[in-house]
């Protein structure tokens, strides 16, 4: 294979084997390929039957996703090379048929492992089956393969995250044996498994980094036997630009953040603001992903090259930024059918942080679930509140430590890309408008995930608007109230009182006639 050769051609008459290709990542991953290289012959998309639905509906489901509809109106033949094929990474070879296993080895020469469980506190014994042995059995696989030129791992900057130093693009020591880790979990029951997770883990804050980091040096092993990689994205965000710009199908992570204070449900996240917030946009992301594929084909390196996929050591954006911008945004897009104005802020000191999400957040659920049963309707503001605080425990760790991470190899990679591939697959790291990306991020939260029209903004900015008073007067009143209780007692705060509370119901008045003119 030569160096010279662009990445379509590098695809051209190839076929691909993705595991995860029904995820987030996955499905961007196969609208791109369809999309940039025409001439590759089949994907062969690794698909389980799930919550009682087949493959055959889950490929169709796949196909109506809102990305493919590019495809579908521009090169519809080009979905016909989709290929779902039934298996469960849990399974032993995969879960595949004989037929399966015999035609994937037969034909394909790309291989794209994503898929996974990112759910940070999973059990380990799940965790184990499907980031490690999962893992493991997609090996096996690959080592039959005929025509493999080339295996894309895909790790998480994260998986170090117990270091306190730069992380560089290079296989750290394990937290423990894989095998043993393997061995034990198949021994044990899941009582005692719970009580030993912690220390299992050691100085790694769940079950997804833990796991990842053992991938890893699973993945090591194959050095010099298999044309492997390591991909190890950060915190991978809505598209930048394609499929959709905004694009994003899951309410993981910043996504969760942005519609919860979108929603007015979400004031107080607990968050260092002078800390870097390592988001890569998915489009860029997955470019990246593909680059490596021909890389590690059209190189052949010796050993295994780990690529960080990460943007904080090229184009930083810190947890500030996305404070000021997403609220920035979310009052300019705001979502329709909002609980309460949108606000709150970051918080380092967690007491301040409990405080504030008690006053804001919790009182007010239980107050609105009390109001909701008096009126016979469904109380639902708890619920929420528990489920948010839950998410959000979960990802303390990433947004209360900066993460140095050093993206040398995937700067290096970029360079080597002839100018049309630069163009085409561009994961261009060093010059990210993140300002105007947050504004794309927000808005590809309301219409993508709160399923929200853009045509409905200027209705919303009127709701807002009225919720903003609402928000006012009742932060006026709370003053009055502790006003009441502390000064009440004498004559002079006595007569301030009256005066201010004339005052409040002149401006009351005044402001509820301006919004019943902008109404009409
Ligand atoms: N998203 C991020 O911020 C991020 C950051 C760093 C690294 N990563 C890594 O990137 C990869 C993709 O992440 P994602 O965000 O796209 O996750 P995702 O949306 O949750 O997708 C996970 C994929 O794995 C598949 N999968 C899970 N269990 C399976 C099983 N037993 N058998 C077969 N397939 C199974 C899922 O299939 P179903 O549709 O059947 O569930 C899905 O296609 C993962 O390896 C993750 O660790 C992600």
């Amino acid at each position: 294979m030569e160096m010279g050769m662009g990445i379509p051609e590098f695809f051209r008459g190839r076929s691909v084997f993705i595991t995860g290709g029904s995820g987030f990542m996955g499905k961007v991953l196969v609208e791109k390929l369809l999309r940039s290289c025409p001439d590759l012959d089949n994907i062969y998309v690794l698909m389980r039957p799930k919550r009682g639905q087949q493959v055959a509906g889950r490929y169709s489901d796949l196909l109506d996703c809102k990305i493919f509809e590019w495809l579908k109106e521009n090169r519809k033949h080009q979905l016909n090379k989709i290929v779902a094929v039934a298996g469960d990474i849990t399974k032993p070879g995969l879960g595949l048929s004989p037929e399966d296993q015999e035609m994937l080895v037969r034909e394909v020469s790309v291989v794209f492992h994503a898929a996974a469980t990112v759910k940070f506190d999973e059990v380990i014994r799940l965790s184990v089956a499907l980031n490690l042995l999962g893992t493991k059995s997609l090996l096996q696989l690959c080592e039959k393969m005929d025509k493999l030129v080339s295996v894309v791992h895909v790790s998480t900057a994260y998986c170090n995250c117990n270091l306190n130093d730069d992380i560089y693009e290079k296989l750290y020591p394990a937290p423990a044996d894989p095998e043993q880790v393997i061995q034990m979990v198949q021994l044990l029951d899941d009582h005692v498994l719970d009580c030993i997770t912690p220390l299992l883990l050691k100085d790694r804050p769940n079950t997804y980094t833990f796991t990842k980091a053992l991938a890893e040096h699973v993945v090591y092993e194959k050095s010099g036997r298999l044309p492997i990689a390591i991909f190890r994205p950060s915190i991978v965000t809505s598209a930048i630009e394609e499929p959709l710009p905004g694009w994003v199908d899951n309410l993981n992570g910043p996504t969760g953040v942005l519609a919860g204070v979108g929603k007015g449900v979400l004031r107080s996240v607990m968050c260092h603001r002078d800390a870097i917030a390592d988001f890569i946009p998915v489009d860029r992301a997955i470019n990246c992903m593909i680059a490596i594929a021909w890389a590690t084909a059209v190189t052949r390196p010796n050993n295994i090259v780990i690529y960080n996929c990460t943007t904080g050591a090229s184009s930083p954006l810190y947890w500030r930024d996305m404070e000021q911008f997403g609220l920035e945004f979310i009052l300019k897009y705001p979502s329709r059918e909002i609980l309460w104005y949108p606000g709150g802020s970051f918080k380092s000191s967690p007491t301040l942080n409990d405080l504030h999400t008690l006053a804001v957040q919790t009182l007010p659920a239980y107050l609105h679930d009390g109001l909701s049963r008096l009126t016979g309707r469904k109380p639902i503001m708890v619920r929420i509140q528990e489920k948010l605080q839950k998410a959000l425990e979960t990802t303390q760790f990433f947004t209360t430590k900066d993460f140095k991470f050093r993206n040398d190899n995937v700067v290096e990679l970029y360079k080597t890309l002839s100018p049309e591939d630069q163009k085409t697959f561009c994961f261009d790291l060093s010059n990210i408008d993140w300002r105007k990306y947050i504004e794309t991020y927000v808005l590809g939260t309301r219409k993508f995930i709160l399923k929200e029209d853009p045509a409905t903004i200027p209705e919303s900015r009127v709701n807002l608007k009225k919720m903003y008073v609402l928000h006012r007067g009742t932060q006026l009143l709370m003053f009055i109230f502790i006003f009441w209780g502390f000064l009440m007692r004498s004559s002079t705060a006595r007569f301030t009182f009256y005066q201010m509370l004339s005052a409040v119901s002149k401006m009351m008045t005044a402001l509820s006639k301006t919004f019943a003119s902008v109404e009409r």
